[in-house]
């Protein structure tokens, strides 16, 4: 039972987004894995599927390998309508908004926010499909699929969405084709031609994704009003995604009376949650290769953590990789251990590559803290404390407070710490209070890794706490 579908460009056409087809079952279940490069634009490693570590030399035993379709644990794989866990609610507000389109009327904006890997690119694309999908009879409802980190300018924007659009069936037999190239145009011949492809369309549902990326938001404004402007007759509706939570806030006064939307905030997943994203793929692996434990302790430690599906995601599969490396017919908890480790060590070695050596000091302030108390949250004044007699102790500058806390804020948008603030009570005041969401230890071993650190050890950091 393998339907999904995997796509290694999540800004490909919604084609490859199809979450209820047949199609896709099909392709996945008779083709050789697709393999294309991850999101970090490698290769897959050769060990994806048990079948290609056949040995012909029968004196060799075959060794089967951990995975049967690895595919389904690469971050890219879509899943199916069925496979999306923990979103119905979101689910059933978007496909309200967009219902109208369905019958080609004109179909309500929309504004997503929530932290990385919690859906909101996949439930849309979904139910974009759906609704195109649903389209009755004669209603021809155009979609487009838009990255504005790769797209960012208006005319690229504009140009991109054109071409998506531009479908040769879209036209007459007497008709001449709108030509969109990608530059080479003064700004207003670009809308032109896009107005005029619109035409072509009852309707039309634009997913500008990573919106906050664009260069100017004045291009959601002249669609957002395309069609009070007379610009063109297709009803045009725009789900626009932010990971950053005031972004929608933030647009210009004009832009924000035009681009009136539906605004929905994406939950991170929680511990059930994820257990449940990852048991929808617990195929990519051969049957009976994951001990009980597995999952959940995955789950655990990406909701506490994160709660990030693309990141379980990660963690599930690496967890599998470690067990095939060593040669074990199982992946245990052990696996998911050292996984777990791993991925972070990793993900903190890139945060602190390149940062200055403050960000570092203040990293093991935080650290040493929550090595040293029970208590899980630490306030800012205390966390400053830490941080000087780390800084005095290796004769290092010290910063000032205020920077101190524009340190932790990057910190929390990195999610190294997660941030609250506390009331402590008659005359104590409002507090900012940290968590780490990192294991103290790993981030003891990689700033460690910096030689100024040097006179610093793991026992003598408890006196800073
Ligand atoms: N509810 C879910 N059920 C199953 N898989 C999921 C679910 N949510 C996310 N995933 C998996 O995690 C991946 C990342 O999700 P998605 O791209 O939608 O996150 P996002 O919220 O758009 O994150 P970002 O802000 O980083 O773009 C998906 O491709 C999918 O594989
Ligand atoms: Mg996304």
């Amino acid at each position: 039972m393998s339907n999904g579908t995997s796509t290694s460009d999540e800004s490909r056409d919604l084609e490859s987004a199809s979450s209820d087809g047949q199609d896709d079952r099909s392709r996945v279940q008779t083709s050789e894995p697709k393999g294309g490069p991850d999101e970090n634009g490698k290769p897959p490693s050769s060990d994806g599927d048990g079948t290609q570590f056949k040995v012909d030399d029968p004196l060799f035993s075959q060794r089967k390998g951990i995975f049967q379709n690895k595919e389904m644990v690469r971050v890219g794989w879509v899943p199916d309508g069925d496979r999306i866990v923990g979103r119905d609610g979101y689910i059933s507000t978007i496909s309200s908004c967009l219902n109208d389109a369905v019958y080609g009327g004109a179909p309500n904006h929309i504004s997503i926010t929530g932290k990385t890997g919690t859906g909101k690119s996949l439930v849309s694309r979904y139910v974009t499909r759906r609704a195109v999908n649903a389209s009755v009879e004669d209603i021809r409802i155009g979609h487009t699929y838009l990255d504005c980190s790769k797209s960012s300018t208006e005319v690229q924007v504009i140009s991109t969405i054109g071409q998506q659009l531009n479908d040769e069936d879209i036209y007459d037999e007497d008709e001449d084709i709108v030509k969109m190239p990608d530059t080479g145009l003064p700004k207003d011949k670009f809308y032109k031609r896009l107005w005029q492809i619109l035409d072509h369309y009852d309707s039309a549902i634009i997913i500008l994704d990573e919106v906050d990326l664009l260069k100017s938001d004045h291009v959601l404004m002249s669609l957002a009003k395309a069609v009070e402007s007379n610009d063109t007759s297709c009803q045009i509706g725009i789900i626009a995604i932010s990971n950053q939570i005031n972004f929608f806030d933030e647009l210009n006064p004009r832009t924000k009376s035009a681009f009136q939307t539906q605004e929905l905030n994406f939950d991170p997943y929680n511990a059930n949650q994820i257990q449940e994203i990852l048991r929808g793929r617990d195929d990519a692996f051969r049957d009976g290769v994951l001990t009980d434990d597995v999952i959940p302790l995955a789950a655990a430690f990406s909701a506490q953590e994160h709660g990030d599906a693309r990141k379980a995601m990660r963690l599930f599969r690496t967890a599998g990789e470690l067990a095939d490396r060593e040669g074990s017919d199982v992946v245990g908890e052990d696996h998911v251990r050292s996984a777990q480790d791993t991925l972070e060590k990793d993900r903190f070695r890139d945060f602190l590559q390149g940062t200055p050596t403050q960000m570092k000091a203040a990293c093991l302030s935080i650290s040493a803290k929550s090595l040293c108390s029970r208590d899980d949250y630490v306030i800012t004044g205390e966390l400053y404390d830490a941080y000087q007699q780390i800084t005095n102790a290796i004769d290092m500058d010290t910063i000032g407070i205020r920077r101190f806390r524009d340190i932790l804020d990057e910190m929390q948008l990195s999610q190294v710490i997660e941030t609250k603030e506390v009331n402590m009570g008659k005359g104590g005041g409002r507090h900012n209070s940290h968590r780490l969401l990192h294991n103290p230890e790993t981030i003891l071993d990689i700033v460690m890794e910096d030689t100024r650190f040097r006179e610093i050890s793991k026992s003598s950091l408890k006196r800073f706490a």
